[in-house]
């Protein structure tokens, strides 16, 4: 039995502290700090994560047999290690192995070290602005410019004219989001699909494909957010697709990462497009991603709990997994008004409950807070509103029924999620 501590305080972790309790190895739930919907089932604690210390403490004296690491910047900041020299389990990777994310650059040159199909590309460091702009003055368009370092999702610009490329360079050079360099690399055709891999540092299990919407505005337009809204399976990834990202994706980046001394362990958020029969990566993440998490988690048929904690040992235990696609799962993601830019806090929400009637309908908190017994909300992305469906239509008209009894000043949602693949 698990004894499990779950880091992180989003709609992904309660969708994850959601399914750790559902599992039968678990015996007991600590978040920390969690969220008012995930306080409602989990005991939500605070402790400060960026202090490793005071998270090996808590772990050693309440015998936590798992910790479960949610987001990518205690990830990038050597959590894991940290417990891991404490003796203590993490599904979660190393400070060393977090860099696929944590550095584009990093990640690109792993990729053309072990072949895995990505975008060709060119690295920058802090100290070639100038090179830079003669690179991207002579680049095919458009032309995609990313920042190296964390940058929450802001990095990326894919330009569509040389002026907007160069403007993309000065404004990374610029020192908005630090002193990393940049990578420019060719502009990738296709769909964008989301597949996650449980991998244990040697072996991985992939679970159902999802596509999130990350524009704002309906039609995928307006500005970039964390994402609005996704669906699972996608059925734009074939079984053929998986079998191609198993064997040209993760099992090389399982094997070169091994090779390289930094084996990982964790959840490999696959970011690809694909075009026909082609597959390329567009970008790893260290983690679960944001809200398709909600989706994967929905269809999985699986003791989780288990699962990770296999997978943190470097056991990986399949047995633990009875079915990765069962039907179907949307998740609306409803934001604050102004999200991605500046928005309102604080606001009253009410309709959850009315909302949570049908049996099929979860309401993930992802920006929310609790004041005298009241429900506010507390950031850019509000509530995740998740059905399960026998059918994605069916899991679509469930969710978006849901969504109408639902409100709060300022109630904003895209109303074509999955509408692409209806
Ligand atoms: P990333 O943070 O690397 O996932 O980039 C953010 C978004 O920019 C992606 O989800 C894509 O929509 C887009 N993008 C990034 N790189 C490329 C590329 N090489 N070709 C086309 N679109 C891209
Ligand atoms: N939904 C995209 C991400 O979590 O990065």
């Amino acid at each position: 039995m698990e004894r499990i501590l779950l880091i992180g305080s989003g709609g992904r972790e309660h969708a994850l502290s959601s399914a750790l309790l559902r599992s039968s190895s678990c015996e007991k739930l600590w978040v920390a700090p969690g969220n008012p919907g995930i306080a409602r089932d989990a005991e939500c604690i605070q402790l400060n994560v960026s202090d490793h210390l005071a998270v090996a403490r808590f772990c050693l004296k309440n015998n936590v047999t798992l910790v479960v690491i949610g987001p990518e910047q205690p990830l990038a900041e050597g959590l894991s290690d940290a417990l891991r020299e404490e003796n203590i389990d993490v599904f979660g990777p190393s400070q060393a192995a977090a860099q696929l994310e944590s550095s584009k650059g990093f990640s690109k040159d792993f990729m053309a070290r072990h072949h895995i199909p990505t975008a060709p590309y060119r690295r920058f460091t802090s100290a070639q602005h100038a090179d830079a702009l003669t690179y991207t003055a002579q680049h095919a368009l458009p032309v995609v410019v990313k920042y190296d370092g964390l940058a929450a999702g802001k990095g990326v610009v894919v330009a569509t004219t040389h002026d907007e490329a160069r403007d993309a360079v000065d404004m990374m050079y610029d020192g908005v989001f630090g002193s990393d360099g940049i990578v420019i690399e060719g502009f990738l055709i296709g769909h964008e699909a989301s597949v996650f891999a449980i991998c244990d540092g040697r072996d991985m299990i992939t679970l159902a494909p999802a596509q999130d919407h990350k524009r704002i505005g309906d039609g995928d337009t307006g500005k970039n957010t964390g994402g609005m809204g996704a669906y699972a399976p996608a059925p734009l990834v074939t079984e053929a697709h998986l079998a191609t990202i198993r064997q040209k994706i993760v099992r090389p980046l399982l094997d070169g990462m091994r090779e390289e001394g930094m084996p990982f362990i964790g959840c490999l958020f696959c970011g690809l497009m694909i075009d026909g029969d082609e597959v390329n990566v567009v970008e790893f993440n260290v983690r679960f991603g944001d809200p398709e998490t909600q989706c994967v988690l929905s269809v999985l048929d699986a003791d989780v709990a288990a699962l990770f904690a296999s997978a943190a040992r470097g056991e990986l235990d399949a047995s633990t997994v009875r079915s990765t696609h069962v039907g179907f799962a949307c998740n609306v993601v409803l934001a604050s008004k102004g999200y991605p830019d500046s928005y309102a806090k604080g606001l009253p929400i009410i309709g959850i409950t009315a909302a949570e009637i049908d049996p099929q309908v979860t309401v993930y908190h992802a920006g929310t807070s609790e004041q005298d017994g009241e429900l506010l909300t507390n950031g850019g992305r509000v509530l995740g509103v998740t059905a399960a469906g026998d059918t994605l239509a069916d899991a679509v008209g469930r969710a978006y029924r849901a969504v109408d009894k639902i409100e709060f000043h300022g109630k904003t949602y895209r109303k074509d999620i999955a509408a692409k693949a209806l």
